[in-house]
This record gives structure tokens, C-alpha cells and sequence, in this order.
């Protein structure tokens, strides 16, 4: 029997990508490669790369740096290694990697994974393989159809792709050029996953896309359906307890998905929903199409439909032309939301996008203590957020034992991690946890019994503004 072959991924970027190396590792399995921890002992490796600045693209080229010598060494113990490079990087620069990099064998861009074994075996043939063309109409064919290979659970929550690309064009991001058009997958198809997914297992679904509310797949009633009919309709599935959706677009949250928050126990209470800036001059140059008052007010029907509803956000500071009186904007809109969480980068501009050719650009210093400042603040919101858990007794899933011996750890509704003392069967379990500690970012606590200590939720102590 020929021995399986191993099979190394790194993936970088966005919840798009990790997804993407599930499904190569799925294709690849297919063709008898297994997964392993290391590069060096690897018979392939692929990189899955980000685009989305400058500092994550370069990360490619010194792991390519280092892959040279495992390669070598490989090639010294008689060994092949193969060395693919994947996702928005390759989409983006794919001739460029193969020019600067010689021990590259694949390159290869998001959308054309399911090709992956042809072009190893291309490669094999002739040298080298690159694709990374927009086959538009296969967006999804990787996908493995059910008859082939199920898409394979990989614990209690999973994700599942139910749209790529992008049409946003917001002036200073990659993806719409990395990842195409806009395309969303039909119900039927979404559906038949999460089925799949739920008999071997799972009990959480988190439903990405780029721009995940712009969603609008065919239903099995022949029309475009909006995310929360999707929503609606996988809450009903049965195995299924939690649905989560990521990342979405403040201008795409139509009523569906409000009237989803306000009906469905099982759609989670935490939106990641990034406004980047809290000045209308700074959104209208990033070509967001909304304002800071258009943002307030989606805020706004989130909670008056769900009254747990908590937040998080990306924000870029040090866009070219953000004076400081553009950023106090911004700090004011994190103060008068109040998140329980968010992301906030600096400005990175990047090539073929029209920000890269904006003029105005902050300096390095300013950027820096724009960006100590409105981490401070949102630091500071976090952990009151955190803090206010204690005391409260909240619903967990739980999802795998931890590593402290004898503890299981699980998340809340809001993506916390907590920990408690119980035996393994409560895996795949959703039980109310008094919370009692907080360590970090992890909540610790003991087991409840529901009928004791209602759930509640100290929602006004979240909304308190901490910080600078
Ligand atoms: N579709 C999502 C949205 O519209 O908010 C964002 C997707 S993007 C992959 C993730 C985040 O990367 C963005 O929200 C933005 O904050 C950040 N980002 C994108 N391009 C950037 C750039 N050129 N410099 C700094 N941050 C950037
Ligand atoms: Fe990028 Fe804007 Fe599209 Fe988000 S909406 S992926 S930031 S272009
Ligand atoms: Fe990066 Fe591509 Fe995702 S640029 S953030 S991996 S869509």
C-alpha cells in the first residue's frame, strides 16, 4: 500500500482563507495527502496567503526564505517537496512569485483550488503551474459535491461559505480585486452542508462571506432569498443551536436580518460590524457610502430588536487625510457605542488601489499614537464588557476539554471563551455557566443548574465608555 503523503497548510488573513485550507486539505485528501503539523517533514506545503496589507504580504516571501533550506534538506534525504502558494497573494502577484521565487511550484488563486491536483501533477509534468484566473462561474466548485466527499466537521462549530467577493470597491482593500464579483451560493446548497455538518456533529454554524449580508442566493422557491430568511431557515435544522454570520456591511443590514435577531434564539447576539471611521469626510474617501449617522442608526435597530446585542468593529487609523479632528470622530463613535470588541490597523496602501494614490498621508508617528489611543479605548470597553460577565450566569457551548486538566472550555454568546470543571460529556452542550472570574480574555466558571440562576445580561455595565 502506497504510504499517505503529508501534507502541510499555513493559512494567514481572514476567516475566508482558514475556510479555504479546510476545503484543500478536504481535495487534497482525496489524492491520499494527510495533514501534518510541520513543514520539514512535508511532501507538500502550501502557503495561504493575505493580501490586505502591506505587512501581511511580505510575510510570504521570508517563509518562502525559509522553506528554501527545508527544501534542500529534503532534496538531500531524496525527497520531493512541493511548494504551493495560495490565496490573495498568488491571485494578486502570481507572476511576481513565480518570478522572485524559483522553489515555488504552484501558484495558484482562491478561486481555482479545486484544480489543485491537476496542477500538481502539471507541475510535476512541466516544471511549474499557475492559475489564477477569475473562473467566476466555479467560484464554489471546490466545494466537494456530496457524492465525492462530504464537507468534513471538524468539531462542534464550523464555518460555511455562503458568498465571495466583492463589489464594495471601498478604496483602500484588496479583496474586490482578489476574490472577484460578488457571488452567493443557493439555499439548497448552504443548506445541504449545514445538514451534513450537524449529523457529524456540529451544533454551530458561523455563515462567512466578505461581505456576508450582501448575500442573496437562490431559494427553493426560484427566488433571491436575503440573509435572514437563510437565517430563519437553518435555524431549523435540527442539531443546529447556535448560527453566527461574518463579517458583514453596514450598508447591507436589511429588515430580514434585524427581524432574524429580534425572532431567532439561535442567531447569537454579537455582530461584527466595521464602520473603519467616525468621520463622513474619511468614510466618504474610503468610498463606504454611509455615514457615521447611517451607522448609528443600523446600531441602533440591532438593539432594539435584541436587547444582548453586542458589537465589534474594524477601524483603520491614519487613512491619507484624517486630521486629528477625523480621528477625535472616531474615538467618539467607539465612546458612544461602546464594543465589546473590534480591530483597529493602520493605514497600509496598496498597490492598483485608489488610496495608494492619495496624497495626504499621516505621518508614521501620528498614525502610531492614533492607533495607541483608540486601542486604549476600545481595550478598556472590552474588558468592562469581560468584567460584567462576573456575577452573571450566561449560556455556554461547549466545544473541546481545555488545557488545564479536568477543565472544558466553550464559548458565550459573544464569542468569550470559559472554562469549567466538568467531565468531557457536556461536549457539544449548551448549559448556563455562573460566571465567577475572569483571566484575560477567558471567563471562568462553574456549572449551573437553569432553573436556579436565570440567565441574564448586565447590558448597561457594557454600555458604560472606560478609557482614554
Ligand atoms: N468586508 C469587510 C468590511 O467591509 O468591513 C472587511 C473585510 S477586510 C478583509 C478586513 C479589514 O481589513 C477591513 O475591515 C479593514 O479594516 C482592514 N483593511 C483592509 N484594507 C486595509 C488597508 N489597506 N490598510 C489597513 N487596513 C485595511
Ligand atoms: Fe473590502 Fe470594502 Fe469589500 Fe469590505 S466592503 S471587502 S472593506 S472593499
Ligand atoms: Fe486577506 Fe484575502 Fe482575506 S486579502 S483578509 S485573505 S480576502
Amino acid at each position: 500500500m502506497d504510504q499517505p503523503r503529508k501534507l502541510h497548510i499555513k493559512s494567514y488573513g481572514c476567516q475566508m482563507n482558514v475556510y479555504d485550507a479546510q476545503r484543500m486539505v478536504d481535495t487534497l485528501a482525496g489524492e491520499g495527502f494527510v495533514e501534518t503539523a510541520g513543514a520539514d517533514d512535508a511532501d507538500l506545503v502550501i502557503l495561504n496567503t493575505c493580501h490586505i496589507r502591506e505587512k501581511a504580504s511580505e510575510k510570504v516571501y521570508s517563509e518562502l526564505g525559509r522553506l528554501r533550506a527545508a527544501k534542500d534538506d529534503a532534496a538531500r534525504a531524496g525527497r520531493k517537496m512541493n511548494i504551493v502558494v495560495a490565496g490573495c497573494v498568488a491571485q494578486a502577484e502570481g507572476a511576481e512569485i513565480i518570478r522572485r521565487a524559483p522553489i515555488v511550484d504552484v501558484v495558484v488563486g482562491p478561486q481555482s483550488y479545486h484544480h489543485l491536483p491537476q496542477l500538481l501533477t502539471q507541475a510535476k509534468a512541466e516544471g511549474r503551474a499557475l492559475e489564477t484566473e477569475f473562473p467566476v462561474e466555479d467560484k464554489f466548485a471546490f466545494l466537494p459535491p456530496p457524492s465525492r466527499q462530504a464537507i468534513r466537521a471538524r468539531g462542534i462549530s464550523s464555518f460555511v461559505t455562503v458568498q465571495e467577493g466583492c463589489d464594495k470597491f471601498c478604496t483602500f482593500c484588496v479583496v474586490p480585486y482578489t476574490r472577484g464579483a460578488e457571488v452567493s451560493r443557493p439555499v439548497s446548497k448552504i443548506a445541504d452542508d449545514v445538514r451534513r455538518l450537524a449529523d457529524n456533529g456540529v451544533r454551530e454554524i458561523t455563515l462567512i462571506g466578505q461581505n456576508v449580508n450582501a448575500w442573496h442566493g437562490e431559494g427553493p422557491d426560484g427566488r433571491l432569498w436575503p440573509l435572514g430568511r437563510l437565517l430563519r431557515h437553518l435555524a431549523g435544522i435540527s442539531g443546529i443551536v447556535r448560527l453566527r454570520y461574518s463579517t458583514s456591511h453596514p450598508r447591507d443590514v436589511d429588515d430580514s436580518l434585524i427581524e432574524a435577531h429580534r425572532d431567532l434564539p439561535e442567531l447569537m447576539p454579537f455582530v461584527h460590524l466595521p464602520v473603519q471611521s467616525g468621520s463622513d469626510r474619511i468614510l466618504g474617501l474610503m468610498n463606504r457610502k454611509h455615514t457615521a449617522d447611517d451607522y448609528l442608526r443600523v446600531i441602533d435597530r440591532f438593539r432594539k430588536a435584541r436587547q444582548d446585542i453586542a458589537f465589534s468593529s474594524d477601524f483603520i487609523v491614519g487613512f491619507p487625510g484624517e486630521r486629528e479632528e477625523d480621528f477625535c470622530e472616531t474615538l467618539a463613535l467607539v465612546r458612544q457605542i461602546g464594543y465589546a470588541g473590534g480591530y483597529s490597523l493602520k493605514f497600509s496602501p496598496r498597490p492598483g488601489t485608489p488610496a495608494a494614490e492619495m496624497w495626504e498621508a499621516v505621518s508614521a508617528e501620528e498614525m502610531d499614537e492614533r492607533l495607541a489611543r483608540l486601542q486604549g479605548v476600545i481595550d478598556g470597553q472590552q474588558s468592562a464588557f469581560n468584567k460584567a460577565m462576573i456575577g452573571t450566569t450566561v449560556d455556554v457551548l461547549f466545544e473541546r476539554p481545555a488545557r488545564n486538566p479536568g477543565q472544558i472550555v466553550g464559548r458565550t454568546a459573544w464569542l468569550q471563551p470559559a472554562h469549567v470543571f466538568a467531565s468531557p460529556g457536556i461536549i457539544g452542550k449548551v448549559l448556563p455557566v455562573a460566571i465567577e472570574n475572569l483571566e484575560r480574555y477567558s471567563l471562568l466558571g462553574r456549572l449551573a443548574a437553569p432553573a436556579m440562576q436565570p440567565t441574564q445580561f448586565p447590558i448597561t455595565s457594557v454600555q458604560t465608555t472606560v478609557g482614554a
